[in-house]
């Protein structure tokens, strides 16, 4: 019998600004709005990816969202818990049930420690091994689970490849047996060739622990195969959030058409998708964010007009499932019963 889905990880309107200072004197000149609003829902055993262009705004977004920032507002519920108002015992537990997995393994490496000691040591401060035994058992079943040899707990994390070192991140993020894991952009800085077996063990992993996955990738083509959900951030805000599969085949909103017209996958073509997108200008700050849609001022819609640059678009329901960020997207029910003419 199938459970039924609930609920591990809930944002809502979650905001963090950060004051920009200038001068001798740290004079606040300005905000910039890092996140800027989002709600955000994962279900227990989901995968959402996130994804966007640089400084859009993810790492801050899942950094409010385990508390490793303080958000300016807006509130994040654990397990049906808001996590703003723990106290220090429930957020240790919280440091536990949810884990990081960073872009760069060698900079969150301790270079003076093996592999092994490391563990350990994360296991004792845990508590989470019941004797020397247990631990060393411990480590043993973390290193293969992660695609490691049992003797590479010797080693220092200079005598690895990238790929290899990135799964000795993966296995220190797994080896408090968290529930929910944000994996920023776990295969960056990664050679080309071994992606896709981060990828894919990341993957297997999910099904074989029942993991909740919150995945950040600048690319849409890197989160397709491990996502459920896709939601696609722009300036701060999600502007479309929906089942990847149909996020793929039917972009709604303008910038995620853009995004996926750029992605270099073989299949596109078979896909018949349609010819590359060049979106116009940088991304605006988020210091100075446009009025209106902020998407507006490099929208290539050629339905966009003068309500975009003066009405900042709600994430609203557009179809089943399917939110995006758009004024010139029309809810689906408004077009039923008859459907488009
Ligand atoms: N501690 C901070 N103080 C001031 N501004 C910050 C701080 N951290 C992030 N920002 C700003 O917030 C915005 C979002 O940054 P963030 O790192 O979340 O983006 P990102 O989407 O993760 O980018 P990338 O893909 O390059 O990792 C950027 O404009 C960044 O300069
Ligand atoms: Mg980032």
């Amino acid at each position: 019998m199938s459970e039924a889905p609930s609920v591990l990880v809930e944002a809502r309107d979650l905001k963090k600004h950060y004051p920009v200072r200038r001068g001798a004197f740290g004079r606040v000149v300005g905000t910039v709005r890092a996140v800027d609003g989002i709600s955000l829902t994962l279900q227990k055993g989901e995968s959402v990816g996130l994804v966007g262009e640089s400084g859009c705004g993810k790492t801050t977004a899942a950094r409010a969202l385990l508390r490793l920032v303080e958000p300016t507002s807006g509130t994040v519920f654990f397990a049906g818990r808001s996590i703003l108002e723990m106290d220090r015992h429930e957020l240790r537990g919280l440091r536990r049930r949810a884990q990081m997995v960073f872009q760069d393994p060698f900079g969150s490496l301790n270079p003076r420690m093996t592999v092994g000691d490391m563990l350990r040591e994360i296991l004792g401060v845990h508590g989470l091994a019941a004797s020397p035994r247990d631990a060393d058992a411990r480590i043993r079943r973390l290193l293969e689970l992660v695609g490691l040899l049992p003797a590479h707990a010797n080693r220092y994390p200079h005598e690895f490849s990238g790929g290899q070192r990135q799964r000795i991140g993966i296995a220190r993020a797994l080896s408090v047996e968290p529930e929910f894991i944000v994996c920023d952009e776990p295969v960056s800085a990664l050679d080309v060739s071994v992606r896709a077996q981060v990828i894919n063990l990341l993957k297997d992993l999910q099904a074989e622990l029942g993991l909740t996955y919150l995945f950040i990738a600048h690319d849409l083509a890197l989160v397709e195969h491990v996502s459920d959900r896709v939601a696609v951030m722009y300036l701060g805000r999600i502007v479309e959030l929906a089942p990847a599969r149909e996020l793929y085949r039917d972009p709604k909103h303008p910038y995620t058409r853009a995004l996926l017209s750029a992605v270099p996958n073989p299949d596109a073509a078979r896909r018949g998708r349609r010819e590359r997108i060049v979106l116009a200008g940088d991304i605006p700050s988020p210091a100075n964010p446009p009025a209106g849609c902020p998407f507006y001022p490099r929208c290539p819609s050629p339905l966009k007009d003068d309500e975009c640059r003066k009405v900042l678009p709600p994430l609203e329901e557009k179809a089943p499932a399917r939110l995006a960020a758009c004024l010139k997207v029309v809810p689906q029910a408004r077009l039923a019963p008859f459907g488009p003419s």
